[in-house]
């Protein structure tokens, strides 16, 4: 099979440790492999040409494209390219529809919440006016405040005050996120790895002295972790909810029970197989080869 790993990172930089890893385990599982450059791409309309020119040759298409889309701004713009390659009937390990439901946090607490999928207490907030009813709902301080797009806890931050938020608030955005904040969490989650509707691998992250953000990026630690049947299923519905076929499900143990922050369509995996020894990279790789065997009956 010729299996594609689509790299949304710059041209100038190099693909990632992931990316990588995707293209030698499918190699080792003797299949061909690429990492093709999202900015090496064109796209075309006129009706007669190839649609898709990469590296300014026709696109061969491939088996099936494992997407990385590592995009924070314009996220639309950015993956229409996902979209052009699903148009073209190119099976998607992650499609243009999941992606962009994942990257949108507030679109995410939409669905996992008409799902009935056990989220924080989140409010969408509009305009000042709204601010102290608010976070009476909430339960008052301290609350987090997301931004609809951000990942590796940027744009998350914890405010303790009135005055903190009133003045952290920017009016010109069109929406922030409120959140109750998971005080009994202490600064960990888990980290849950679903592929193909079942779990791969869970880590429990730890944050940093001092900080409440447990992301590795922020210089969270990961160890392997239990998780119970319950915190499993939370984690598999809500990538099934988004329509990902693989995800990282970010989820906090509330008192008594878990609660989903977010869903990733661009999960790293690095820290996970350091900590559990599972080779996830394997995983994706034979489960995106099995989605496309299916996808072409
Ligand atoms: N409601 C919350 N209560 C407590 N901690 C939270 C809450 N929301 C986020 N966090 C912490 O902040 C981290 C980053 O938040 P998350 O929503 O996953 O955004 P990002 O996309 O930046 O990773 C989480 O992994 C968790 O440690
Ligand atoms: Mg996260």
């Amino acid at each position: 099979m010729k299996i594609g790993i689509l790299s949304f990172r710059s041209a100038d930089r190099k693909a990632s440790e992931e990316e990588i890893r995707l293209k030698k385990e499918a190699i080792a599982l003797g299949h061909s492999a690429k990492i093709y450059r999202v900015a090496n791409f064109h796209m075309v309309y006129n009706q007669s040409s190839p649609c898709l020119i990469y590296d300014g040759k026709p696109f061969a298409k491939c088996d099936v494209m494992i997407t990385r889309p590592a995009v924070l701004v314009n996220v639309e713009l950015h993956i229409a390219i996902v979209d052009q390659m699903e148009m073209m009937g190119i099976p998607l390990f992650n499609n243009y529809s999941s992606i962009l439901f994942a990257k949108n946090k507030v679109k995410t607490m939409q669905i996992l919440d008409g799902k009935k999928i056990p989220i924080p207490k989140t409010v969408l907030l509009q305009r000042q006016d709204d601010l102290k009813s608010a976070v009476k709902l909430l339960g008052g301080f301290p609350i987090i405040v997301k931004q609809p797009y951000g990942s590796f806890g940027n744009g998350v931050v914890i405010v303790e005050s009135m005055r903190a938020l009133n003045s952290f608030l920017v009016w010109d955005k069109p929406m922030y996120l409120l959140q109750q904040f998971v005080k009994y969490a202490k600064g960990r989650d888990l980290r849950i790895f679903v592929v193909n509707g079942k779990v791969v691998g869970s880590m429990m992250r730890s944050a940093k002295k001092g900080e409440f953000r447990s992301n590795i990026e922020l210089g969270g630690t990961g160890m392997s972790a239990e998780i119970t049947k319950q915190e499993a299923d939370i984690a598999i519905r809500s990538v099934e909810a988004l329509g990902l076929e693989y995800g990282g499900v970010d989820v906090i143990r509330a008192n008594g029970s878990p609660v989903v922050l977010e869903v990733n369509s661009n999960p790293g995996f690095k820290a996970l197989e350091v900590a559990t020894g599972i080779n996830i990279a394997k995983e994706i790789v034979t489960h995106a080869i099995s989605f496309s065997q299916g996808f072409h009956q």
